[in-house]
């Protein structure tokens, strides 16, 4: 038995950027993961191994259709399956390690197993309890299956089994056509599969600014994405290497199926606080079966706090992160602060998309007086060269103060470009401080700066 200032239970991007940042404050700390590594479903089994598939076939896809027109001469590109899994093993790997050196280097202690929270101040791990004064629960999210939906891992995956499949699908069927199912149908796409997405709402990405809705659809459409939309996912059922999914369609309630060699259900994740005994604790929870929590992390029961995907909020790596490093500030005696009208979001399919803030609907819907700055990197040089003209930049800005409300992008490295507009909203900016400031050219930044002054008198290059 140990005792510790913090143990933070869960060593995904929230838990292992808290216990890092309280032990850079100087408290004594451990991180309780039950993982062979550290990381959690991010660096393990999503974010990490997701963007190496993402950019291996990325870069098969520029091999096989822009090489060429750039006068490169090479053979036809072959896939080896196998190589490419075993080099998206060696990024998890990487990244993995990574953790385990930090923690070494700050003194963060790993208590290796599952953890729970016999009593206030205690963690067991193993037959082993340990005393902390504050206890962080970071133990993140889990696949939301469907009702009439088994998922073996195999046929009908998660969107971790669909990291790891045997041999490339012919064909799939993706059950929902969020953030997951896109990113990892291109991937399969780009393969060579035949994929079918099919979305209970008439739009894909549901919550995002509605023209990016739209642009983005037809270009994953003229990429080979096929979209069945407003049908409702009723069961699936499956052999060994075959599966059928059955739909009804809203609009004439009619049923219908289809077959696929591998079906990614992909309709969302919920809070994972099983075995913690926060029943038994008295924590309070939502219906939604996240651990409630007030504006400092803490939770109803002294000592204990709450972050990342277990409690209310998007669930994305950085808004666990940031919450992970206010929490440790705040139990460090400092004012720790989350800024939740600025926490970006980001699509890694390509062309990426990227938001921050407010979308015009939203704006519409509160009766904010707005103005469209809009730019097409079809106007920018860089973009012409490297063959990735497709999309735009919108800033929304309010119409008498110019003061930015939001910011969203379709295009090349939409998901770095967001960035800027990020720090210019934390520092209150309005369009016309982006506008004035000098851009590098040519560079991809350029457009969101000809958004900024299309807030204004205009872009230069429309
Ligand atoms: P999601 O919530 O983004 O999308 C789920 C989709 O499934 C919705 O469009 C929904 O309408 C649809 N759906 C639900 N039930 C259905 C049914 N019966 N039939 C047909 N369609 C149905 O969830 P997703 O993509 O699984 O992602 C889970 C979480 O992980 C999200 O919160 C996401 O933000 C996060 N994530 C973020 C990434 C990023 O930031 N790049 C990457 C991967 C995941």
């Amino acid at each position: 038995m140990a005792s510790y200032d913090v143990i933070v239970i869960g060593s995904g991007p929230g838990g292992y950027v808290c216990a890092i940042r309280c032990a850079q404050l100087g408290l004594k700390t451990a991180c309780v993961e039950g993982r062979e590594t550290l990381g959690g479903t991010c660096l393990n089994v999503g974010c990490i191994p997701s963007k190496a598939m993402l950019h291996a076939t990325e870069m098969l896809h520029e091999a096989e259709t822009n090489f060429s027109k750039m006068g490169l001469g090479v053979s036809k590109p072959k896939v080896d399956w196998k190589a490419m899994l075993a080099y998206k093993q060696d990024t998890i790997d990487a990244n993995t390690k990574g953790i385990e050196f930090l923690f070494k280097k700050n003194k963060v202690d790993w208590l290796k197993g599952w953890g729970s929270i016999p009593g206030e101040g205690k963690v067991k791990v193993g037959d082993e309890v340990h005393e902390a004064k504050h206890i962080v629960i970071a133990t993140g999210s889990d696949v939301a299956t469907l009702p009439g939906v088994e998922v073996d891992e195999k046929v009908v995956v998660s969107s971790t089994g669909a990291l790891e499949l045997g041999k490339i699908p012919k064909t799939m069927v993706v059950i929902g056509a969020g953030v997951i199912g896109l990113e990892l149908g291109s991937v399969y796409s780009r393969l060579g599969a035949d994929v079918t997405v099919i979305e209970y709402l008439d739009v894909i990405t549901p919550g995002m600014d509605a023209e990016i809705q739209k642009t983005f659809q037809r270009t994953l459409k003229k990429q080979g994405l096929k979209f069945v939309m407003g049908a409702a996912v009723q069961s699936v059922s499956a052999t060994k290497t075959k599966a059928k999914v059955t739909y009804k369609l809203k609009k004439n309630d009619s049923e219908e199926t289809i077959d696929a060699d591998t079906v990614l259900v992909a309709t969302g994740r919920k809070p994972y606080t099983d075995g913690l005994g926060l029943a038994d604790l008295g924590v309070e929870m939502s219906e939604r079966g996240q651990v409630k929590t007030d504006a400092h992390w803490a939770t109803n029961v002294k000592g204990i706090y709450a972050i990342g995907d277990a409690i209310a909020g998007p669930m994305l790596a950085h808004k666990a992160e940031d919450e992970g490093m206010a929490v440790a500030e705040t139990i460090a005696g400092q004012a720790g602060h989350v800024n939740y009208g600025v926490i970006p979001g980001v699509i890694y399919t390509h062309p990426e998309v990227a938001n921050v803030g407010q979308t015009e609907e939203q704006l519409k819907e509160a009766g904010q007086a707005y103005k469209v700055g809009k730019f097409s990197f079809m106007g920018n040089g860089r973009a012409k060269a490297n063959f990735a003209a497709d999309g735009f930049v919108k800033i929304l800005a309010d119409k008498d103060t110019d003061r930015i409300l939001g910011a969203h992008i379709i295009g090349p490295m939409a998901g770095d470009l967001i960035h800027e507009i990020c720090v210019a909203m934390e520092f209150g900016a309005a369009a016309e401080d982006l506008a004035r400031t000098c851009h590098a050219h040519p560079t991809y930044s350029e457009a969101v700066r000809e958004a900024a002054l299309a807030c204004g008198d205009g872009a230069i290059h429309a």
